[in-house]
Formats: C-alpha cells, sequence, structure tokens
C-alpha cells in the first residue's frame, strides 16, 4: 500500500509530481483558506507524511494523534509552528526549508527597510489620492540610507545576506548573533556587538533572529528606548519576538522614527491593527519569500523532503536530524 501524504493547502499539482508517483496524496482545496484544525486533526490520524504552512499550528495538541506520521515538511525556514520537541519524541522527522529563499527573502527585507526610509507607499498613496499640486523642497523627505549604520539582529542566512546588500549602499554593519560570523566579518566588514551596542548604534534596526522561547519579544519597551529617535526597525523575521504594544507607543511617542513591518505576532493582522493604523509604520502581509521563482522552490524542496523521508533516505534539511539520525 502506497504512504499517504497530507498537504494543509493547494498547490500547484505540476509542483507534487514526485509525490504523486510515490503516495496517495490528499490536499486541502482552497489557496487562501487555511485547513480547519478538526480537518487536520482527521487528516493527521491517516497521514505517513504532512506537507504543511507557517500558518498550521502543530502543537502537542494537534499532534496528539498521529500514529503513522513519519514526516512533518514546512514549506518555509522557520518552524515555530511545530512543536519540534514533541515531534522529535514521537520519532517524527520536522523538515523546513532553508536556502532557496535566502536572496528573495534578504531582498523583500532591503526593500521594506528602503521604502520605510523614502515613504515610498505614502508618495505613491500620494499621487494616487490626487494630492500632487506642485513640486515642494521638502515634499516627503524621508532618510538616507546609503552611508548609514545597519544594525543586524540573527546574522544567519539571511541576515549574511541583507549584510551583502547593505554593503553595496556603503552602510556600516554592526550584527549580534548567538555566535561570532568571522567570514562575515572578513568579507563584509561587519562588527559584531552586543545587542545594547547595536541598538544605541543603528539607524536600521532589522529584526532577523528566529523566534524562539529566548527571543520571544526580544524588543521590548527597554530596546526601543535604546535606539536612537532617528532609528527605523525593520522586522522580517517573526512578530514574536516584538512586544508590540510597547513598539506602537515607541511610534507613537517618537522614541523612534519609523517602523517597516512584514510580520505580526498574531497574523493575518486587520486593517484597523493599531501598529498598521500608524503614519510612520510600513506595513506588509508576510512576504518575505513571496516570489513565484522562490514558492515554486519551496514546494520542490518541501515534496523533495517528504520524498526523501519516505524512502529511507536523509531529507534536505530536517531540523531535528541530529536527534532522530537521520
Ligand atoms: C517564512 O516566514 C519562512 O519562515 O519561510
Amino acid at each position: 500500500m502506497k504512504p499517504y501524504v497530507f498537504v494543509t493547502r493547494k498547490m500547484p499539482e505540476h509542483l507534487l509530481s514526485d509525490l504523486y508517483e510515490i503516495a496517495e496524496v490528499g490536499m486541502w482545496e482552497h489557496e487562501d483558506i487555511p485547513v480547519p484544525s478538526e480537518v487536520l486533526q482527521k487528516e493527521l490520524e491517516r497521514a505517513d507524511a504532512l506537507f504543511s504552512l507557517v500558518s498550521d499550528p502543530l502543537r502537542s495538541q494537534q499532534l496528539a494523534k498521529c500514529p503513522k506520521l513519519k514526516v512533518i515538511a514546512n514549506m518555509a525556514v522557520g518552524y515555530d509552528n511545530i512543536d519540534v520537541e514533541h515531534a522529535t519524541n514521537k520519532g517524527i522527522v520536522v523538515c523546513h526549508t532553508p536556502d532557496v529563499l535566502t536572496d528573495t527573502t534578504a531582498d523583500l527585507t532591503f526593500a521594506l527597510l528602503l521604502a520605510t526610509a523614502r515613504k515610498i507607499p505614502e508618495a505613491t498613496d500620494y499621487i494616487k489620492n490626487d494630492q500632487w499640486q506642485q513640486w515642494s523642497p521638502y515634499l516627503l523627505a524621508g532618510t538616507d540610507v546609503h552611508h548609514k549604520t545597519i544594525g543586524i539582529v540573527g546574522m544567519g542566512r539571511i541576515g549574511e545576506a541583507v549584510a551583502k546588500r547593505a554593503k553595496g549602499f556603503d552602510m556600516e554593519i554592526l550584527y549580534h548573533n548567538r555566535s561570532r560570523k568571522m567570514e562575515t566579518e572578513q568579507q563584509l566588514g561587519a562588527k559584531y556587538c552586543s545587542f545594547e551596542e547595536l541598538l544605541q548604534q543603528s539607524d536600521y534596526v532589522v529584526c532577523l533572529a528566529p523566534f524562539t522561547p529566548v527571543t520571544k519579544e526580544l524588543f521590548d519597551q527597554q530596546a526601543f528606548q535604546q535606539m536612537k529617535n532617528s532609528a527605523i526597525f525593520i522586522n522580517a523575521s517573526r512578530g514574536g519576538l516584538v512586544n508590540e504594544a510597547a513598539l506602537q507607543e515607541a511610534l507613537e511617542k517618537g522614541v523612534i522614527q519609523a517602523a517597516g513591518l512584514d510580520v505580526f505576532a498574531e497574523e493575518p493582522v486587520r486593517a484597523n491593527h493599531p501598529l498598521v493604523q500608524l503614519p510612520n509604520v510600513v506595513a506588509i502581509p508576510h512576504i518575505g519569500s513571496a516570489t513565484v521563482e522562490t514558492r515554486d522552490a519551496m514546494v520542490k524542496m518541501t515534496v523533495e523532503n517528504i520524498k526523501k523521508v519516505l524512502e529511507g533516505k536523509p531529507p534536505l534539511a530536517a531540523v531535528n536530524f541530529k536527534e532522530l539520525g537521520v
């Protein structure tokens, strides 16, 4: 009997052909609606493999009854939606999609930084709302990016790719990370510093660290207070790293200048979310890796991860490979 794979969102069929060859495939039929928990629960009772998204919570509650499950393959580099420890205890391999999205996410992060600094969304609205009457010296005047200091919190693959882009803008690069990145320091002239030093010295504070119990609300009231009043905060990681009430207060009181946010603590956010409504916030809907090329590559990598585990081979990228010896 072929193994059963459940895919939690409608995916392009042609990218799943490798799965159809080796497995019976079930798929939630909607592209824009997450699979309801009761449907997921039922599917998990019979699935050998799960193709999941960041919007699927897979905690102990959801993983309580999955007797045959061998692999959860998340179509994302982040996997904070999954209780990895619980999965590991059950012998379930947890896979993700690093590398294929690095440059695309770095492009978006830098685009968000530029858009926030140079008020691009406000400027496009200005024309669309027919407000452009004449050229004025300080009309929509933003803040320079070139030759400023960028502070990258979380110097993983995406952090390094953002640093490369920053070098092209002649920026001074500071970073804070769990470990030193000597190669990045040598190649890009990035300087390692403490979290506090980074906050105090950076013109652009860019959050790219993963969301873990340690980084939860790392950016709190105290953190924003240490930043320059002119600082621009960019978050392209996870909303959970930010205390959103503290960010809102910092933006409203001029403790920092502006923020560009691709991620929020609870997603999706509605238009009436207090941060979204602020004039000094550029908000976008978690689209870091959203290009057709990269999303296709992520689907293919997720399929490959599942296929490998079901064939008893090492997957391309598993987060608990050491613990499970795969
Ligand atoms: C998206 O947020 C990802 O983790 O890939």
